[in-house]
């Protein structure tokens, strides 16, 4: 099995790179295991508590079961990813099977601060788009599929999602084999990425 890790900030891209990725391959052949589904729990908290919570800090993901689970998916055998509620800031009652894959990429921001994981990526991404780009995508979103409003984005970008970028984030992509602008429109960086994986499949 091949595992891909995909990092970069919020509103860099990482889903459309996954997007095109996928494109070239079966769908029996891979699986995508977003980051977002491992925040921590926080059914102990009450909604007013969870909206103070850095969703950007690498303490706010439970980690330890990602591990697992990449090791079980490893292993041969199928995991239940959690399903998370970005209205509700905390997992719901369902999980979504994965089953084992050729390929199996992770996407999340800050995937490749996690030493564990990192070394358990056969090739490592960094998806890169210029920090106003990253926020319009993220005002956007937020507002259209999130149910947020204008000045809860602006406050947590100024707040939080800022300094956790600088702080977190962009420093990992020195760990990354492959960084993937998205600024502008590209098809080489993923046609590059889709013939190593061809390579290394074969
Ligand atoms: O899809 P993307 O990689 O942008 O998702 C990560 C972002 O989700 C983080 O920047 C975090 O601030 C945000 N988030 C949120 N509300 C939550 C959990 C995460 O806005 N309850």
């Amino acid at each position: 099995m091949l595992i891909i890790g995909i990092a970069g900030g919020t509103g860099s891209g990482k889903t459309t790179v996954v997007r095109q990725i996928m494109d070239e391959m079966k769908n029996e052949e891979v699986d995508v295991i977003s980051q977002d589904s491992y925040y921590q729990d926080t059914s102990h908290l009450s909604m007013g508590e969870r909206k103070k919570i850095n969703f950007d800090h690498p303490k706010s993901i439970d980690f330890d079961l990602l591990v697992a689970h990449l090791k079980e998916l490893k292993a041969g055998n199928s995991i239940e990813e959690p399903v998370y509620s970005f209205q509700e800031h905390n997992r719901t009652k369902e999980t979504r099977t994965i089953h084992p894959r050729k390929v199996i990429i992770v996407e999340g921001i800050l995937i490749l601060t996690h030493t564990d994981i990192r070394e358990m990526f056969d090739i490592k991404i960094f998806v890169h788009a210029d920090s106003d780009e990253r926020m319009i995508r993220r005002l956007k979103r937020d507002i259209n599929e999130r149910g947020r409003d204008l000045n809860e984005v602006l406050w947590r970008y100024q707040t939080t999602l800022k300094p956790m970028h600088q702080q977190f984030i962009e420093p990992t992509k020195e760990f990354a084999d492959i960084i993937i602008p998205t600024n502008r429109h590209n098809t080489v960086a993923v046609d590059i990425v889709q013939t190593i994986i061809k390579d290394r499949l074969a």
